[in-house]
């Protein structure tokens, strides 16, 4: 067995094509498959030992011991892992993020995605990339992404086994970067666990349902051809369509704030000019302004100049999760 411990990197990543919904919110089997780009630098690093020493398991998460939903989500996770190793030791997991928590960039994808790996080989499981993509998913249905590297699809399956992601271009393939606006740091107000149990309420949620297999075969074709325009189009829909659903829903979902408008308004003026940027947003108020690696210092200092943002993160395509 391996010596108990063990540290994992793995990046976030943002969807081009959203998961919103669970057919089974216990597993987190989502309603329709997803697509998404791992971003290159906004990380988060996760140790894990094992120790016979502790009754408990210890979370700190960037220094601050964890409580409450947070420990007990990450304990159940691992729950899930001493189960399938057939052990019951306790364990200390340290984790940090290099990027803000919390504020629709997907810090559960990176942190479920360090966690999977570092706490399967602390244990000495030796899973395949697709096992180890449909274990994140146990905690994070986006961690599922965080596995594989570069440019990534997340099928929908039907059972645990079947639900994982894979990658259908490595990040060298296509030079996108992601430059994420920042108009809130907030923590936001409802998270993407409740929000996913609350999708299926939206009249809106079975058109996009309905909908989803083609834009992802537009949006991975679009990436395969290398063709921006196209990419640009399906892009925006889908995070327009999936908002529909969250603004929908019972109780209703609102995540934009005034900023987020006048970044996705300024970004298709952009574009309209010649300018290949489009946008995509999470379950926050940033702006996910996606362009290519040689456009990306205009893009930056467009948005630096917009009222509203406050800062501007850049994220290149990025590698798989793995073990430092
Ligand atoms: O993995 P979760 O439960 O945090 O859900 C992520 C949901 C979105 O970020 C809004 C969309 C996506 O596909 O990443």
């Amino acid at each position: 067995m391996a010596d108990n411990k063990a540290t994992a990197h793995a990046q976030s990543n943002i969807a081009f094509i959203k998961y919103w919904g669970n057919r089974d919110d216990r597993l987190r089997l989502p309603v329709s498959g997803s697509l998404s780009m791992n971003l290159d630098g906004l990380t988060t690093t996760t140790t894990v030992t094992f120790d016979e020493a502790l009754a408990e398991d210890e979370i700190t998460i960037g220094g601050v011991l964890a409580t409450g939903n947070a420990a007990a989500r990450v304990s159940d996770f691992l729950d899930q892992v001493r189960h399938r190793a057939a052990h019951e030791l306790k364990a200390r997991v340290q984790s940090e993020n290099n990027f803000p928590t919390g504020a629709g960039i997907a810090s559960s994808a990176s942190a479920f995605a360090a966690l999977a790996l570092a706490a399967s080989r602390a244990l000495g499981l030796d899973l395949s990339e697709p096992q180890l993509s449909a274990l994140a998913r146990l905690g994070s249905g986006s961690a599922s992404r965080s596995v594989p590297g570069g440019y990534v699809e997340w099928y929908v399956g039907d059972s645990h086994e079947t639900s994982y992601a894979e990658s259908f271009a490595p990040a060298e393939h296509w030079d996108l970067v992601d430059c994420v606006a920042i108009v809130s740091t907030r923590h936001k107000e409802t998270g993407s666990t409740e929000g996913h149990a609350i999708a299926q309420t939206s009249p809106l949620q079975a058109a996009r349902v309905q909908g989803a297999a083609v834009r992802i075969a537009t949006c991975k074709e679009a990436i395969l051809m290398r063709d921006f325009t196209k990419f640009a189009d399906v892009v925006e829909l889908d995070s327009t369509v999936m908002h529909s659903v969250m603004m929908t829903g019972t109780p209703p979902l609102f995540y934009w704030q005034p900023a987020t408008l006048t970044v996705m308004e300024q970004v298709r003026r952009w574009r309209a000019g010649g300018l290949p940027v489009c946008y995509t947003i999470d379950a926050g108020a940033n702006v996910h302004c996606i362009c290519l690696s040689s456009d990306v210092d205009e893009v930056e200092t467009r948005l630096r100049d917009l009222d509203g943002v406050n800062n501007v993160l850049r994220a290149a395509a990025g590698g798989p999760a793995r073990i430092v």
